[in-house]
């Protein structure tokens, strides 16, 4: 039995535990040293600093990869942003890249310092129009095409086999950030990506108690320049936040099954509900991209988004009222949390101010639609 007959579920308990010798522990151990003996030259695989690697990333880095279906081994990095930016960094300098409008934003934030830092075009366009993402894949020397999809916050699909071809036909490389859908939802490498990146601070790890990336690849040449960003840069990931990231993982699939079948009850009830401005989670017919999503992924998600009645103050009045929901940014974890997004002055401006981000988490859905619907009259009275 390979690794790939397991189903993601099985694969994510079974991945990265020690050998089944006599005696041998259940899960791997957590070492703690900076440094290795090492006396003659170096030998490739053998420990010689942890900011090089250590034994206590693998077990993580071998069940992301095969959660990913990557030929090449995963690359954990200290967070999804060290992550994302050793992706960001294979784009060439004086060429172009593409990237979604909304993207999370702090992406945008590193894509846009490449443009001051590189002389590195960035072109921002809706990663679901594929004919505006053909058009500027085609439009210049594209090296890179960022494709976020599910978007954060909007929600948006991007088509990851048509971008794939059509930036493969000009030489481009394609990353996914698959933090909203999780590898269960989607496998951008199976779909023509080139990379996929990770903040597991979310589902991957899911609890809410860690910050940590990683980037997972088909490429030699891919994993051997992030690997470097990584041993340059030094965004490393510690080695607490890894063990306990791996023991987060092993409970993903339940999880998972449970905030998607949440989250897609919610939002078919906040459709019905007067007090909604505006509702949407894929799984909805009236997602502009709910076919999409419905060919591409194995799942809908685990994020909504909801526009209440009252505005930005009626947004802000939901998410005071609410008792179970926690008001906080970030998302994935067990508990569910929201927040609107536009308090963050980096947001995008094309984001709604009264629009709240919701992650749904694996409560009783009964006791989340509860407490959301006191957030709901608490907006209408602003
Ligand atoms: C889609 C997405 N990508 C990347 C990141 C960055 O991850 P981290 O916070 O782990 O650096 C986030 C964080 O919210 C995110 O939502």
């Amino acid at each position: 039995m390979t690794d790939r007959d397991l189903s993601p579920a099985t694969y994510a308990v079974v991945a990265g535990r020690p050998d089944r010798t006599e005696g041998a522990p259940v899960n791997p151990p957590v070492v703690l040293s900076s440094t290795y003996i090492g006396r003659g030259a170096a030998q490739p695989g053998v420990p010689v600093y942890t900011r090089l690697g250590t034994e206590t990333w693998e077990p993580l880095e071998e069940a992301l990869a095969g959660l990913e279906h990557a030929d090449q081994p995963g690359l954990v990095f200290g967070s999804g942003m060290a992550a994302v930016s050793a992706a960001l960094d294979l784009a060439r300098p004086g060429t172009r890249v593409v990237v979604p409008q909304h993207a999370y934003h702090a992406a945008l934030v590193a894509a846009r310092r490449l443009r001051e830092r590189s002389g590195i075009e960035v072109v921002e366009v809706d990663i679901a129009d594929t004919d505006a993402v053909r058009a500027a894949i085609a439009g210049g020397p594209t090296s890179l095409v960022w494709a976020e999809t599910p978007t954060n916050p909007m929600l948006e699909i991007a088509d990851i086999r048509e971008i794939s071809a059509a930036a493969h036909e000009l030489g481009a490389l394609v990353v996914v950030d698959n933090t909203f859908a999780t590898p269960l939802a989607q496998r951008p490498l199976k779909l023509g990506a080139d990379v996929v990146v990770h903040s597991v601070s979310k589902y991957l790890s899911g609890h809410s108690d860690l910050i940590l990336g990683a980037v997972l690849t088909d490429s030699r040449e891919v994993y051997d320049a992030a690997r470097e960003r990584r041993d340059i840069g030094g965004a490393i990931a510690g080695p607490w936040e890894t063990w306990l990231a791996l023991r987060g993982l092993r409970t993903l699939a339940l999880r998972v099954e449970r905030s998607q079948a949440n989250a897609a009850e919610l939002a078919r009830r906040l459709a019905e509900h007067a007090d909604v401005v505006a509702v949407s989670h894929p799984s909805l017919p009236s997602h502009p991209q709910h076919e999409r999503a419905t060919a591409q992924m194995d799942g809908y998600g685990s994020i909504i988004t909801l526009r209440p009645a009252g505005g930005a103050a009626g947004a802000d009045a939901l998410a005071a009222a609410v008792e179970l929901w926690v008001p906080a940014t970030s998302l994935g974890g067990v508990e569910s949390s929201l927040e609107r997004r536009r308090r963050f002055a980096s947001e995008a401006p094309t984001v709604p101010e009264d629009l709240l981000r919701l992650s749904v988490g694996i409560e009783d859905v009964e006791d989340l639609w509860r407490d959301l619907r006191v957030g709901l009259a608490a907006a209408t009275l602003v």
